[in-house]
């Protein structure tokens, strides 16, 4: 009980009920639909989305344009240019300048249409490749990034940094969220582009059809990640909407991590192969460990509700009954 009155001291409800306007910007996408889906399920109903075909977010009149027409009262910033090491790799530009242009649109218009309440999302690649784990949100720009993101890093601080400088000089509610490695409903499943745990799954999907043929998999195996269900992160989202939080920056994870190997191995067990597994120690491992430190989120009363074993079934199965229709994000 005076776990919880201290809690209560230290952030305070939002003023905000379920016809607020929110902008949801990149809906479509995995983090974006599923905030989405989050929000209508919590009955808000005053919910504004739109696709990059219909407003492309690095156009700066475009954003200032929709702003004032629409009006929104919070904005949620789920519109990135993702992707994995290959494409961050193969790609610095676009992951440093198109990240760039998309988040300072919606911010510095947001800011200049007077709206109180923003929700900037970034990664935990923020923080230094070889920082203390877990990663505290104090470690940022401490040490040098992971050569193999640091322009997608790069272009999230400026972001958070961007946030963070509202927030200070004009006492805005504008929150940066960190979340971990995401998996789940709607995610880029393209080998080029994808994350290591979509790649997986499809890798192993494939090789089971192909009579259980052997996977080969990047790297050595050895590199420990952390995975959150992207309805969690939704879940948080939610609640840093309907609170307002003392501090400007956030992860959002499980804070328990897993070897690429015993992903690996969990993914096949799913799958159902029987196959060989390969390492190909030629690709990039990236950082040998991420583990975010989510005590910060925790004190404020949010932790994840889905585990990790559950969470890949659900998103299996979401993948097997969308066949022909899933996401593959070309480069
Ligand atoms: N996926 C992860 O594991 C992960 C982990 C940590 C953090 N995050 C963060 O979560 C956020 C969303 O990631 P996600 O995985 O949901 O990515 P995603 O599935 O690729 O979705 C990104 C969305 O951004 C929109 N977008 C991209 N460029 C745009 C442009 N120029 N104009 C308008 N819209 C544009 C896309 O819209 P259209 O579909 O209409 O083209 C898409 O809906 C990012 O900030 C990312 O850093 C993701």
């Amino acid at each position: 009980m005076e776990d919880f009155k201290e809690k209560k001291q230290i952030f305070k409800k939002s003023i905000l009920d379920k016809k607020t306007k929110i902008y949801i910007a990149g809906h479509k996408g995995m983090v974006g639909s599923a905030v989405w889906r989050a929000l209508v399920f919590k009955g808000y109903s005053n919910l504004i989305g739109k696709t990059s075909k219909e407003i492309d977010l690095t156009n700066q009149q475009a954003v200032f344009d929709f702003y004032k027409k629409e009006q929104p009262e919070v904005v949620i910033n789920a519109a990135a240019k993702v992707g994995g090491i290959l494409a961050n790799n193969d790609f610095p530009y676009q992951f440093l300048m198109e990240n760039m242009q998309i988040q300072n649109n919606l911010i510095d218009g947001a800011f200049k249409l007077g709206i109180e309440k923003f929700i900037f999302l970034g990664s935990s690649c923020i923080y230094p490749k070889f920082a203390p784990q877990p990663l505290k949100e104090e470690y940022l720009l401490t040490d040098s990034l992971e050569p193999t993101n640091e322009w997608y890093a790069i272009a999230k601080i400026t972001g958070v940094k961007a946030c963070q400088a509202i927030r200070k000089q004009y006492n805005k509610d504008y929150i940066s969220l960190m979340p971990t490695n995401l998996y789940g409903y709607f995610d880029n499943f393209d080998l080029q582009s994808s994350h290591v745990l979509p790649a997986m799954l499809r890798k192993f999907h494939e090789a089971t059809l192909n009579q259980h043929s052997d996977v080969t998999l990047w790297g050595s195996g050895t590199p420990k990640r952390e995975f959150l269900f992207v309805d969690d992160l939704a879940d948080a989202v939610i609640y840093s909407l309907e609170n307002t939080f003392p501090e400007h920056l956030y992860n959002v994870g499980t804070g328990k991590d897993i070897t690429i190997k015993e992903l690996a191995k969990i993914i096949q067990k799913i799958t159902g192969h029987k196959g060989n597994i390969f390492w190909d120690n030629s690709k990039p491992d990236g950082t040998p460990r991420k583990l975010m430190d989510v005590s910060k989120m925790k004190d404020l009363g949010w932790v994840y509700s889905t585990d990790l074993e559950y969470g890949i079934k659900k998103t299996y199965q979401w993948f097997l009954d969308n066949s022909g229709r899933i996401k593959e994000i070309k480069l």
